[in-house]
């Protein structure tokens, strides 16, 4: 709660603090931030051929009709990542663009099956984002944590031994997710590396509700026992399940541009972000995989409050400080980023007279 004049603050001025206003990022694929301009200069590094004749030939193939057409063209771009460089790099350049949009705490999703299955060693992928989370901190005062996530159309098998694999690393991530095509595996897939995962004393989260129904929200909650949900847009079938995630204040990490790119809405106008919040839902707003879908975390908030006209000033910092709560941080950054947040709230409130 807080005593911020909401209403006091005129919507022209929601734009600007937006922009400007402290949040953190727990929705973001590292693979999704890998742009056309970065790809074509990997790809040239390490001598890997491309499918597509230049950076404007591979943009124009960023036409999705759903899930599975975009987990495609996104496999084939991780396919130049091939050094502790390149993915320092690509981290480096996302951290750079979050901590312009004022985002100060960032958890990252990687895919290792992606690279480690073309031969790339574990370490290479974890100690080349590591590093790049680490002077991101040190420049820009961004807490950069990673979150490991298991590929949902791989088998459980496959997953433990990337847990093996990573294990020696497990102190430069910080929880495990799970990811890629949704329909067809279930959250139950997984239920005996989800229940090793947090026996390690790892987070857990999952896509749930992205494409798939709101069953697999149930079964992400009750057999994985996630902490979080990525996406659950489609919680709003079912009003028991609502109620159930907004009594527990179940973060749902939401992803409006991507929603849209995807085809889980027509576009942004008809989004139920609104609806998520009016719920009492802990709805977070983030990017996703900002290289193919149009944007970063700010284009995400601002696109989508300009969308949707209902959303007000309360709605803003609700989803910033949504952020806040629904993050893995320790409770004294918590309430230094929300007095920051409400700081930047409170400064657009005309002086009482
Ligand atoms: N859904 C599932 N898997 C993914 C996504 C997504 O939006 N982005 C990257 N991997
Ligand atoms: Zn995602």
């Amino acid at each position: 709660m807080t005593d911020i004049d909401f209403d006091a603050i005129p919507r022209a001025r929601l734009p600007a603090l937006l922009r400007t206003c402290p949040k953190a990022e727990l929705h973001l694929h590292i693979e999704g931030s890998l742009e056309p301009e970065l790809i074509f200069k990997l790809a040239q590094r390490n001598g890997v051929a491309l499918p597509y004749a230049n950076v404007e030939a591979l943009r124009a193939a960023y036409a999705f009709s759903d899930l599975q057409s975009f987990l495609d063209i996104y496999y084939a771009g991780a396919s130049v990542l091939r050094t502790e460089q390149d993915f320092f790099d690509m981290a480096w350049a996302y951290l750079e663009r979050a901590a312009a949009d004022q985002v100060v705490h960032a958890e990252i999703f990687f895919d290792p099956q992606t690279h480690t299955e073309r031969g790339v060693p574990m370490e290479t992928v974890i100690v080349g984002l590591d590093h790049a989370c680490r002077r991101a901190h040190a420049e820009f005062g961004l807490s950069a944590k990673l979150i490991l996530c298991f590929l949902r159309h791989l088998s459980e098998e496959a997953a433990f031994q990337t847990l093996e694999q990573a294990l020696p690393y497990r102190h430069h991530f910080i929880g495990v997710g799970l990811d890629s095509s949704e329909r067809g595996n279930p959250p139950e897939k997984f239920a005996r590396v989800f229940a090793r995962c947090r026996e390690l004393g790892l987070h857990v989260v999952a896509h749930a509700g992205e494409e798939g129904p709101p069953a697999y929200i149930e079964t992400a909650l009750d057999v994985l026992k996630v902490e979080r949900i990525d996406h659950g847009v489609r919680c709003l079938e079912d009003p028991a399940l609502v109620r159930r995630l907004a009594a527990s204040r179940m973060p749902l990490t939401v992803c409006p541009l991507s929603n849209v790119k995807l085809c889980v809405f027509p576009d942004l106008s008809a989004h139920n972000l609104k609806a998520l919040l009016d719920a009492g839902l802990c709805a977070t707003v983030n990017s996703d995989d900002p290289a193919y879908f149009g944007g970063y975390v700010n284009d995400n908030y601002l696109q989508t409050f300009a969308a949707l006209p209902a959303l007000t000033a309360r709605d803003a910092w609700q989803l910033a400080a949504n952020s806040f709560e629904a993050s893995f941080a320790d409770d004294a950054h918590k309430a230094q980023w929300r007095a920051q947040l409400d700081a930047a709230f409170a400064a657009a409130t005309p002086p009482a007279s």
